[in-house]
């Protein structure tokens, strides 16, 4: 196993994910456990990046229940259909949020985060077995780039762990 992640801090973003998905994949191994596989991809997701928060909430029944994060502590339940991670859960596709405050019904586990990314991970049958949610304080930090890597990353972890 890998032992530590290194990555270009000022790289821009697409060679920061470059540089990270082959990293995550070499950790990660042959190891299929989720909880201990989601915990070590949000470490290394926020090492890299260094936004707010950066975590999983997984599946269960109607709810979404808060996983393996670094960050601040975080809401614990969000119900289907509630803020951009519920939204995601109901609509199955990636939502990218530039301004929180303009997203309809967002829930502010932290008044410092300013916009937001959440990506599903399904499994091999197409559900939605978890999310990765991922904060920043600044407004409009995540765009194409964060999606198109993000769901990269969401759909190996799916195949692998549900
Ligand atoms: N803001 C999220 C809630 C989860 S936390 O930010 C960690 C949302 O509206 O779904």
């Amino acid at each position: 196993m890998a032992e530590s992640i290194t990555i270009e801090k000022s790289a821009p973003k697409a060679v920061k994910y470059e540089q990270l998905l082959p990293q995550i994949k070499a950790l990660v191994g042959e190891d299929t456990h989720a909880i201990a596989i989601m915990a070590n991809v949000s470490a290394a997701l926020h090492s890299a990046f260094g936004y707010l928060w950066t975590g999983f909430y997984t599946v269960e029944g109607d709810q979404l229940i808060l996983g393996p994060f670094q960050g601040p502590v975080a809401c614990m339940r969000i119900r289907i259909g509630k803020g951009v991670s519920g939204a995601v859960l109901a609509g199955g596709e990636t939502i990218v949020v530039p301004d929180v405050d303009k997203f309809p019904g967002h829930i502010a586990c932290s008044s410092d985060s300013r916009s937001e990314i959440v990506v599903p991970i399904k499994n091999s049958q197409g559900k939605i077995c978890a999310v990765l949610d991922v904060d920043s304080i600044q407004l409009a930090t995540f765009d194409e780039t964060d999606k198109k890597y993000l769901e990269i990353l969401c759909g190996w972890l799916g195949d692998k762990i549900f």
